[in-house]
C-alpha cells in the first residue's frame, strides 16, 4: 500500500481545529487530528509527519501546566505552522515571550494585518490586491510580547505586531490569527504555501484513496462475510458499495424498513443496491414490528429508544441468519473518531439521543469494519461518485435514524404518517422544480399535533396543519432558515392543500439552530 505523506495537527482544544483538517484534504494533503496528551515521542516517530501544526486553543500558556508540544516536535526538523494558542507556544517553548490578555490588546473577530518588509514563501499570493492588507480572524486575549531567537516579524495587524512572524531558518511560522476559517479569505493560500515548501505532493485524492481501501478492506476481512445496515444514506451507502467492490458476494446489506421512511424511499434503495450495483440486499420488512409498539407513545425520547432498540432486535435476527458473519461494517466518518481535547473534564449535556448501532458489534461479536474512518463527509461524497453512485443520490439531504417519527411530534398514527409522505413529497418535488435542492443543507415537512378549522368548496374541513422546514446549514450542528421567497411558500402550500387531503394548513418554520433543533423532536 502506498503510503501518503503525513501532516500532524497537534490539537490544543480549538472549536475550529477540524476546519484546518478540511482545507489541508482540499489540498490533497493526508493529514490526522489529535490531541496534544497524545502526542508522545514515541508516537512522533511512529506518525512520521512530514509537516506539523499546532491549533489552537482556550487556555493561556502563561497558565502553570498549560498544554504543550513535546520538545522532540521542535528537534524532528520538520515545518511547524503555530495557530493562535499554537503562536503562543511556539514562542514560549522557543524562547520568547507571551503576555496574559488585558482588555486592550485582545482581539476577537475581524481585522486587517499588513507586510513589514521582509518577503516570506509562506506569503506567496497574499497582499496582491492592491488594497496592501489582508483581512483575517483574529480570536486571541493573551499576546506575544518578545519574539524567540530566529524569529522575525512578517505581518502586522494594528492588536497585534507579530500577526505572523517566522523562522525562515527552521521553516517554523507562527500566526496569530486562524487562517482556516473562512473569514480568512486567503487563508487557503497560507496553507497551499505551506504544504508545498514542506514537500507534499498532493497525492491525497479519491481515486487513490478506493484503490488502497480496496486492498485494505481484503486484507482485513479475507475470506470471512461481512454484513452492513445499509440505511440509505450517504455514508452506509458508500461504505457498502466500497466493501463490495472489495469482497462481492460476500458482503449481505440488511435494509430494515421500521415503516418511517419516506414515499417510495424503501423500493428506490433496494432498488439501486440490488438492481443498479447487484449488492445482495435483504429487505427487512418490519413496519408491523416498529408501529405496533410505537402506537400511543408520544414522548420523544420514548419513541427514540423504542426505535433504537428495536432497529438493534431486528438486525441482529436477519444477521444472525447469514452463515459464518464475522465483520460488521459502519459508515463511521472521521468527525466521530477525532478524539476532543476536553477542558471542562464533564460529558456535554445529551440533546437528544441519537439512534445508531453502538453496541451492536459486542453484542454480537463482530469485528469491525469502517473503511470510512479516514474521511469528510465532503470525502466520502467524491468517494461515492467515483464508485458509480449516482449524483441525485450522493447528494441526498440527511435523513435521521428515526425517521418520520421525529417528523411527527407526539403520537404516531398510521393516518398522519400517509399525510406526511404526501405533503414531503410535494414540498420536495418543489424545492427540486425551483432548482433549490442543492442550495438546502435539509428540508421536510413535519405534521403536527392539531387539527384546523378551514373551507374547500361550500364545505368546512377540519384537518391537520403542517410545518415546512429547510435549513442551510455547514455540519448540522448549527443551521439557518432558508429564505425561501413568498412566491414559492405560496404556491407551495397551495399544492400541499390542494394534492393531500387530510392537511389543510400550511406554516413555514423560521428558527435557526440554535436555539433550536433541525427536527422537531
Ligand atoms: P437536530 O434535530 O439535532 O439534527 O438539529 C441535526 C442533524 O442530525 C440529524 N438527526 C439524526 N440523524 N439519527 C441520525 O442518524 C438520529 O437519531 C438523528 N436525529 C437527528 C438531523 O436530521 C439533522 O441532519
Amino acid at each position: 500500500m502506498t503510503q501518503h505523506d503525513r501532516l500532524l495537527i497537534i490539537d490544543f482544544g480549538s472549536q475550529v481545529t477540524q476546519l484546518i483538517a478540511r482545507r489541508l484534504r482540499e489540498l490533497n494533503v493526508y493529514c490526522e487530528i489529535h490531541p496534544y496528551q497524545n502526542v508522545t515521542d514515541a508516537f512522533l516517530k511512529d506518525f512520521a509527519p512530514k509537516a506539523i501544526i499546532f491549533s489552537g486553543g482556550p487556555d493561556s500558556v502563561t497558565r502553570e501546566g498549560s498544554p504543550r508540544p513535546p520538545q522532540a516536535a521542535y528537534d524532528l526538523g520538520v515545518p511547524i505552522l503555530g495557530i493562535c494558542y499554537g503562536q503562543q507556544v511556539m514562542m514560549q517553548d522557543l524562547g520568547g515571550k507571551v503576555e496574559a490578555g488585558q482588555s486592550h490588546t485582545a482581539e476577537f473577530g475581524r481585522a486587517y494585518v499588513k507586510p513589514a518588509d521582509a518577503r516570506l514563501p509562506l506569503l506567496d499570493g497574499w497582499f496582491m490586491d492592491g488594497s496592501g492588507r489582508e483581512q483575517v480572524w483574529m480570536s486571541h486575549g493573551d499576546h506575544v510580547s518578545e519574539l524567540a531567537p530566529g524569529f522575525e516579524v512578517f505581518a502586522t495587524s494594528p492588536g497585534a505586531p507579530f500577526a505572523i512572524t517566522a523562522d525562515p531558518s527552521r521553516n517554523f511560522f507562527a500566526v496569530q490569527f486562524h487562517p482556516e476559517v473562512h473569514h480568512t479569505p486567503n487563508g487557503r493560500t497560507l496553507y497551499q504555501n505551506f504544504v508545498q515548501l514542506a514537500g507534499f505532493k498532493g497525492d491525497w485524492t479519491m481515486a487513490a484513496y478506493r484503490e488502497e481501501m480496496v486492498a485494505k478492506i481484503r486484507d482485513q476481512v479475507g475470506d470471512a462475510k461481512v454484513i452492513c445496515a445499509l440505511s440509505g444514506g450517504v455514508d452506509s451507502s458508500v461504505a457498502a458499495a466500497l466493501i463490495h467492490e472489495a469482497i462481492g458476494e460476500n458482503l449481505t446489506c440488511v435494509f430494515v424498513d421500521h415503516g418511517l421512511l419516506r414515499l417510495n424511499e424503501a423500493e428506490e434503495v433496494v432498488g439501486m443496491f440490488r438492481d443498479h450495483m447487484n449488492l445482495r440486499v435483504i429487505h427487512a420488512q418490519e413496519q408491523e414490528l416498529f408501529l405496533g409498539e410505537l402506537e400511543g407513545v408520544g414522548d420523544p425520547e420514548t419513541k427514540r429508544k423504542i426505535i433504537g432498540r428495536l432497529f438493534i432486535d431486528v438486525f441482529q435476527k436477519y444477521a444472525d441468519e447469514i452463515e459464518g458473519a464475522q465483520f460488521l461494517a459502519q459508515g463511521t466518518l472521521y468527525p466521530d473518531v477525532i478524539e476532543s481535547v476536553s477542558f471542562s473534564g464533564g460529558p456535554s449535556v445529551t440533546i437528544k439521543s441519537h439512534h445508531n448501532v453502538g453496541g451492536l458489534p459486542e453484542k454480537m461479536g463482530l469485528k469491525l469494519v469502517e473503511p470510512l474512518r479516514e474521511l469528510f463527509k465532503d470525502e466520502v461524497r467524491a468517494l461515492g461518485r467515483d464508485l458509480g453512485l449516482p449524483d441525485s443520490f450522493i447528494g441526498r439531504h440527511p435523513f435521521p435514524g428515526p425517521g418520520l417519527a421525529i417528523r411527527c411530534p407526539g403520537e404516531i398514527t398510521r393516518e398522519k404518517l400517509e399525510i406526511l409522505r404526501k405533503a414531503d413529497a410535494v414540498y420536495i418535488d418543489q424545492i427540486r422544480k425551483h432548482g433549490l435542492y442543492d442550495e438546502i443543507w435539509q428540508a421536510f415537512v413535519a405534521i403536527l399535533p392539531v387539527r384546523t378549522v378551514g373551507v374547500m368548496g361550500d364545505g368546512r374541513t377540519y384537518d391537520y396543519a403542517c410545518a415546512l422546514r429547510a435549513v442551510t446549514s455547514v455540519d448540522g450542528m448549527t443551521a439557518d432558515y432558508f429564505p425561501f421567497s413568498h412566491e414559492f411558500l405560496g404556491e407551495t402550500a397551495t399544492r400541499i392543500i390542494n394534492e393531500v387531503k387530510g392537511i389543510n394548513r400550511v406554516t413555514y418554520d423560521i428558527t435557526s439552530k440554535p436555539p433550536g433543533t433541525i427536527e422537531w423532536e
